[in-house]
């Protein structure tokens, strides 16, 4: 069964050859198959009978939970007592293929003329013998409130605890829906994890003196620059009932999904939230090979079409948006020990994308069916994708009208430089994007024109070498996004946000020629997100940089992970000014070896006071 005639001992695609021995997880929606650095489990029986000595501590179930967490800021809290609800306590065993888990969502009651400040989803879930990562997401309503993935259990159990700024979704929140959560696990004679999960809402009422105009702040729960959440928030995803998630599934490069929608005739603003997340063949989109190296090399069932991915979002058969992915790397990929306690960047709480509509808005207020599409450029099986339409609503009129002046998307610039010689490649590919619109909206604020452009920059550097064992990936994304609001008093304001993602990656494996093999990854990678808002009265800015570097080894036998060592370190750093975090941690071995956290800014608080125009405070 090799899978190169001419290179049998083709390391790279070694995983990819023992993880299809696995009928079971080869299943079509199991994100861990056959990709190049499939997820592992950890643990398993035969590591019984490989007497091991990694194995052996690591496996003392009488020790206590280990603790898994990702490493982001607080959700900045008022001071007030928060009501606290459990909405569901569920244990997830075999659910692959079957409904989402359902319950009942009620606002709290008796709390009318209460003001919620902050509202926060957490989710607790403990786990213990041994499973895969799992993908999972919650939805209220078919609107997704959170993507994310398990940690992976160790014979003594695990915990985690994930927290989420649920504020954008109020409107929501204030009335009764359903709850779903879709967590796709496997329970068999090896597979023995089950989830057992709490999701809790934390309602947090806003402090009796809070002042409205008490500084412009850029922050996560608000949309951009609106700080009210919006009025209505419509589900942009697949329709119950589903033995599966909500998420649309994409499973090749021609595939197209599509959810026809209709809005109110009075919306005044529009934003499109996207979440993504890919598995399987695509699960590591940054490290395919290219199509001319598979073939020259005559490799079959190896994740091809390069290592550039776009999620393009059309409205009506036109571009309106792309979302070029965070890589997030889930628990159990590349080398699972690089994750224990520390989890990758996003992997809790995967990263969503907005898109202003707001432009396209004038061919919207028509009462008719539109379209939203998606597509991901290269794709390989399978992509979960869906999104959560926005809507502002002017409560002063029952119409409002608008029109699209201008729509730009050339097509992807793309430059692509390859040196094959044998197993033995270098590529680097160049490649941008910009998407620009602008459109009026008529509505009781006046006649408000908002212009949005896109500019995306992706490149990719790719070396592989040692016989086809080894292969460095360097790549970065630029995504910039750019909202420009012209009010009718010919004030303007404008809100920014400049991503970055580094990612390094270099992998190397040997054959220890008796079934197993032996690999060295090291990676690093960042999320840095710059925003800045700018009005006639003021600018507001935020800047996180969020650095996650980690080294390891492991030796593999099948798709299990025999012995091993992970270490990895991370800065966490954001400033906005008012409110400033730093974390520097550090781990190795499942154990902590530093932690440092500052949460103060060391400057002097700025205040300023601001309201947008359109009759909302800035916060
Ligand atoms: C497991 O841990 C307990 C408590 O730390 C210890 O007493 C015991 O010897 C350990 N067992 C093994 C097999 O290491
Ligand atoms: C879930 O909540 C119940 C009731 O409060 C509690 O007994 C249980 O330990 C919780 N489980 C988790 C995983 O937090
Ligand atoms: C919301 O759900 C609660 C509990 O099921 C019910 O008592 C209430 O009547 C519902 N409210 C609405 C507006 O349907
Ligand atoms: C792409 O995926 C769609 C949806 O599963 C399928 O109908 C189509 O045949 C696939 N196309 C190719 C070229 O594989
Ligand atoms: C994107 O790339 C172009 C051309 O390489 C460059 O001019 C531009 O400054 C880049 N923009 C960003 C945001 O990186
Ligand atoms: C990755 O590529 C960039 C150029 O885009 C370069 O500056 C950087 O040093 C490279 N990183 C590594 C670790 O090679
Ligand atoms: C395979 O060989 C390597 C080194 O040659 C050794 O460390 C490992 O224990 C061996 N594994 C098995 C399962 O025999
Ligand atoms: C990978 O990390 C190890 C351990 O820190 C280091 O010795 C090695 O030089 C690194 N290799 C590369 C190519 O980054
Ligand atoms: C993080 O901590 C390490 C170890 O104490 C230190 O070497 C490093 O400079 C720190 N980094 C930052 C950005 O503070
Ligand atoms: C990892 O930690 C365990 C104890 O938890 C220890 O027995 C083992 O030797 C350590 N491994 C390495 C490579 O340091």
């Amino acid at each position: 069964m090799a899978l190169v005639s001419s290179l049998p001992s083709f390391f790279l695609l070694l995983p990819l050859l023992l993880i299809l021995h696995q009928p079971l997880l080869s299943s079509a929606n199991l994100y861990e198959t056959k990709a190049l650095f499939r997820s592992v489990d950890f643990s398993s029986k035969e590591d019984a009978s490989n007497a091991n000595e990694f194995i052996s501590t690591s496996s003392n179930a009488t020790l206590p939970p280990t603790r898994f967490f990702e490493v982001t800021k607080p959700i900045e809290l008022p001071k007030t007592r928060p009501f606290t609800y459990l909405i569901l306590q569920h244990d997830f065993g075999s659910t692959y293929g079957k409904p989402p888990v359902f319950a009942n969502y009620t606002p709290p009651t008796n709390f009318q003329s209460q003001r919620f400040e902050k509202i926060v989803l957490e989710w607790t879930a403990t786990c213990k013998g041994r499973q895969f990562d799992r993908i999972f997401g919650v939805w209220l309503s078919g609107v997704e409130i959170l993507r994310s993935c398990t940690a992976e259990p160790r014979p003594n159990g695990i915990v985690w605890t994930v927290q989420k700024d649920i504020t954008r979704y109020y409107s929501l929140l204030m009335s009764n829906q359903t709850m779903a959560v879709y967590l796709q696990n496997i329970i068999d004679s090896t597979y023995t994890g089950v989830y057992h999960v709490n999701v809790s809402i934390h309602f947090y009422p806003a402090e009796e003196k809070h002042d409205l105009g008490g500084g412009l702040n850029v922050d996560d729960s608000v949309i951009e620059f609106s700080s009210e959440a919006a009025d209505l928030i419509l589900p942009i995803s697949r329709d119950l009932p589903l033995n599966d998630g909500l998420w649309f599934e994409i499973q090749n490069s021609t595939d197209v999904q599509t959810k026809q929608f209709k809005i109110p005739q009075n919306v005044y603003r529009a934003v499109l939230e996207v979440y993504v997340s890919y598995h399987e063949n695509d699960e590591f989109w940054y490290t395919n090979l290219y199509n001319d190296y598979i073939a020259l090399n005559k490799l079959s069932g190896v994740p091809g079409n390069g290592p550039f991915r776009e999620v393009v979002v059309s409205l009506d058969g036109v571009v309106a948006g792309s979302v070029w992915p965070f890589p997030v790397v889930y628990t159990g990929g590349i080398n699972p020990l690089l994750w224990r306690p520390i989890s990758g960047i996003g992997s809790f709480d995967l990263p969503s994308f907005n898109i202003e509509i707001t432009p396209y808005l004038g061919n919207l207020l028509d009462a008719k069916t539109h379209a939203f599409v998606f597509s991901v450029t290269n794709a390989l099986n399978v992509w979960y994708i869906d999104a959560n339409l926005h809507l502002w609503i002017d409560k002063k009129s029952a119409k409002t009208e608008g029109k699209l002046k201008e729509h730009e998307t050339p097509p992807l610039t793309i430059s692509t430089l390859s040196n094959i010689k044998g197993t033995d490649a270098s590529f680097s590919s160049h490649i941008s994007r910009i998407i620009t619109s602008s459109g009026w909206v008529k509505s009781s604020y006046g006649t408000v024109t908002t212009k949005s452009i896109q500019v995306l920059n992706y490149t990719n550097f790719m070396v592989v070498g040692n016989e086809g064992n080894m292969q460095i990936v360097n790549q970065t994304i630029d995504y910039n996004d750019k909202v420009t609001v012209k009010m009718p008093s010919s004030s303007q304001m404008s809100f920014a946000s400049l991503k970055n993602f580094p990612l390094y990656l270099y992998t190397d494996s040997v054959d220890q020629k008796n079934g197993t093999y032996n690999s060295v990854s090291n990676i690093s990678r960042a999320f840095n997100e710059k925003k800045k808002l700018i009005t006639d009265h003021g600018v507001a800015a935020s800047s996180l940089r969020n650095l996650q570097q980690g080294e390891s080894t492991m030796l593999v036998k099948g798709n299990l992970v025999l012995s091993g060592l992970g270490s990895t370190r991370q800065v966490y750093k954001y400033d906005d000014n008012k409110f400033c975090y730093l974390r520097n941690i550090s781990s190795s071995n499942y154990t902590i070896l530093h932690d440092k956290v500052r949460d103060s800014c060391s400057r002097k608080v700025q205040k300023l006071h601001l309201t947008n125009g359109l009759g909302h405070h800035l916060i």
